[in-house]
C-alpha cells in the first residue's frame, strides 16, 4: 500500500521537524500536523516563517518549501485523523507528577487520549505509528484500546522512535544514523504496514539505514539509546570531578579515551550536567520498568546516571558559592545561556534552572542572557520548581538581551550554554566592567583558558 495522507498528532519539537522533512522529501504525500495547542499551530502557520515556534537551524527553509503545498498545520484533529491512512502519535510523554510511579514512570495519558480519539473517529483501516518515546509494551495497550471500539476498523501499530537531537534536528532527519521500525513481523498485515513506512523513509534514506525489528525491540531500543548516551555524559562528568582533585585535564582524558575505536570520541564532553526533555525522563522510565519487573540491580545501575547528573549540577553551583568567599548573598551573578544546549530555544531540564535555583536560595541576584530563550520562559522554568513565589523569582532574576549588560558590575559569570556567540564576546571589555576579583565559571569548557586567565579572570572550568 502507498500512503497518500499522513496525520501527525503533536506539533512539538519532534512532530514539527519530522513531518516537515517527510513532506519535503515526499511531495506526493499530504502531511497534516495537528495539535490542541492553538497558539503553537498559529505560530507554525505564521506568514513569516521565521516565527515558527521551534528554533532549529535550517528548519524554516524546509517548512517554507513544503507548507501549503503538502504540509499543513491544523487544530482540527478529528478531520486529520479521518483523512489519514497513516497516523503518527508524537505527543509528549513526561514523567508522572502524581499517583503510582510519581517522579519516575512515563505519563501516558496523552497517548491514551490519542488512541481513544483515533478509535472514535476512524472509519477505515489505519496504520498507527508510535513516534513518541514510550515504555516497552505500550503498543499492546494501544492495540487493546484500538481493537475494542467495535467499529470494525483494522489497525496496525508500528513503533518508529525518533533519534533526532535538538539543535541538529534537520541534519539528523535528513541523514539519520538509522531509522528504526518495529512492527508485527509475524503477520502478513504487520509486514505490509512496516513496508508502507519503509517506503516513506526510502524517499531519502538508504535501505541499509532502515532497520526493522519486532515492536518490543524497537520500543526498548529508544530507551536504551538515550540511557547509553546519558551514561557517557555522566561517566565523563564523574571523571571531571576526579580530574579537578588530581590535576588531570578532562579534555585530555576524553581525547585519549575516545581515540580507542571501541569507545569512540563522541559524547565525551564534560559539562555542568545534561539537560533536555528526554534523558532524565527516559532513564527514570527505564528504572521504573526494571523495578516493576523486580530487576532492582538493573534499576539501581541506571539510576546512578541521574544521581551523578544531579550531583554535577549541584557541585557546580556549590563551587560558585564556595569560591565567592562562601557567600553570594546580594551579589550579582551573570548567567550566559539558559537553553539546555546551543542552537535550541528549548529549556526543559536545563542545568541552568537548577544552578539558578541553588544560587537564588543563597540570595544571589542573577542576570541572565540567552540569545534564543525568552524572559517569560526563564521565569516559567523557575516558577515550575515551586521553590519560591513567582513575584520573588521576578525580583531576584533579571533577563537582559545583551551579554555585556548581563556581565556589567557582576561578581561572577557562569557560562551555562555553549552558544558560539560567547566565543566572540569582547572579553576584555567584560573583564573591565566587572567587580574584582572577576570570577568566571565555565560550565561548558567553551572559552580559551589561557586567554581568559591572561585577561585577569579567576577562572574555574569543569574538569580543570
Ligand atoms: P512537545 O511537548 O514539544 O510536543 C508535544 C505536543 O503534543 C504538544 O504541542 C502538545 O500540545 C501536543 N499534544 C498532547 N496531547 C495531544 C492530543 N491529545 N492531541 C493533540 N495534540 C496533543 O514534545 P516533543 O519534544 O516533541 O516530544 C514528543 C515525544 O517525542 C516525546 O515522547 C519525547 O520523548 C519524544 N522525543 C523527543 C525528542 C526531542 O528532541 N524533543 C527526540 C526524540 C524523541
Ligand atoms: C538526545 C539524544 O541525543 C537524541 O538522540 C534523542 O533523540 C533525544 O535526546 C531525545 O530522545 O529527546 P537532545 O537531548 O536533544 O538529544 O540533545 P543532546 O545533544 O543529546 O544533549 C543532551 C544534553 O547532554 C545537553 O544538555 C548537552 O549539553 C549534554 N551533553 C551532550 C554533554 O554535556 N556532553 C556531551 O558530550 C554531549
Amino acid at each position: 500500500m502507498k500512503v497518500k495522507n499522513i496525520c501527525c498528532i503533536g506539533a512539538g519539537y519532534v512532530g514539527g521537524p519530522t513531518m516537515a522533512v517527510i513532506a519535503q522529501k515526499c511531495p506526493e504525500i499530504n502531511v497534516t500536523v495537528v495539535d490542541l495547542n492553538e497558539k503553537r499551530i498559529a505560530a507554525w502557520n505564521d506568514e513569516d516563517v521565521e516565527n515558527i515556534p521551534i528554533y532549529e537551524p535550517g528548519l524554516s527553509v524546509v517548512v517554507e518549501e513544503a507548507r501549503g503545498r503538502n504540509l499543513f498545520f491544523s487544530t482540527d484533529v478529528d478531520e486529520a485523523i479521518d483523512k489519514a491512512d497513516m497516523i503518527f502519535i508524537s505527543v509528549n510523554t513526561p514523567t508522572k507528577t502524581y499517583g503510582i510511579g510519581k517522579g519516575m514512570a512515563a505519563d501516558l495519558k496523552y497517548i491514551e487520549l490519542c488512541a481513544r480519539q483515533i478509535a472514535r473517529v476512524a472509519k477505515n483501516d489505519k496504520i498507527v505509528v508510535e513516534k513518541s518515546t514510550l515504555p516497552v509494551r505500550t503498543a499492546q495497550a494501544l492495540k487493546n484500546i484500538l481493537d475494542n471500539t467495535g467499529n470494525g476498523v483494522n489497525f496496525q501499530i508500528l513503533s518508529n522512535p525518533e533519534f533526532l537531537a535538538e539543535g541538529t534536528a534537520v541534519t539528523d532527519l535528513l541523514a539519520p544514523d538509522r531509522v528504526l521500525i518495529g512492527g508485527d513481523i509475524d503477520t502478513e498485515k504487520g509486514q505490509e504496514a512496516m513496508q508502507t513506512l519503509v517506503d516513506v523513509y526510502s524517499h531519502w534514506v538508504k535501505p541499509d539505514h532502515i532497520l526493522t525489528t519486532n515492536v518490543w525491540s524497537s520500543e526498548l531500543s529508544k530507551l536504551t539509546a538515550n540511557a547509553f548516551l546519558a551514561q557517557r555524559v555522566s561517566s565523563i562528568n564523574a571523571m571531571s570531578e576526579l580530574c579537578e582533585v588530581t590535576g588531570a585535564d578532562v579534555n585530555e582524558v576524553s581525547k585519549a579515551v575516545g581515540m580507542d575505536t571501541r569507545i569512540g570520541p563522541k559524547f565525551l564532553q564534560a559539562s555542568v550536567g545534561f539537560g533536555g526533555s528526554c534523558f532524565q525522563k527516559d532513564i527514570l522510565n527505564l528504572v521504573y520498568i526494571a523495578k516493576s519487573f523486580g530487576l532492582n540491580e538493573v534499576a539501581d545501575y541506571w539510576e546512578q546516571v541521574i544521581l551523578l547528573n544531579d550531583h554535577q549540577k549541584r557541585r557546580f553551583a556549590a563551587n560558585i558559592v564556595k569560591t565567592l568567599f562562601n557567600t553570594v548573598s546580594g551579589k550579582k551573578i551573570a548567567m550566559l545561556g539558559w537553553a539546555f544546549k546551543k542552537d535550541t530555544n528549548d529549556t526543559r531540564e536545563a542545568a541552568s534552572i537548577y544552578v539558578a535555583d541553588y544560587l537564588l536560595n543563597e540570595q544571589a541576584e542573577i542576570v541572565v542572557y540567552d540569545p534564543k530563550v525568552t524572559a517569560e520562559q526563564i521565569y516559567a522554568d523557575l516558577d515550575y520548581l515551586g521553590t519560591r513565589s513567582s513575584e520573588e523569582n521576578r525580583k531576584l532574576i533579571t533577563v537582559v538581551n545583551d551579554p555585556e549588560v548581563a556581565c556589567e558590575k557582576s561578581h561572577a559569570i557562569a557560562v551555562m550554554t555553549e552558544w558560539d556567540e560567547f566565543l566572540e564576546l569582547n572579553w576584555e571589555k567584560i573583564y573591565d566592567s566587572m567587580l574584582k576579583p572577576a570570577f568566571l565559571f565555565d560550565g561548558r569548557r567553551l572559552l580559551n583558558k589561557k586567554q581568559m586567565k591572561d585577561l585577569g579572570f579567576k577562572l574555574y572550568t569543569i574538569g580543570n
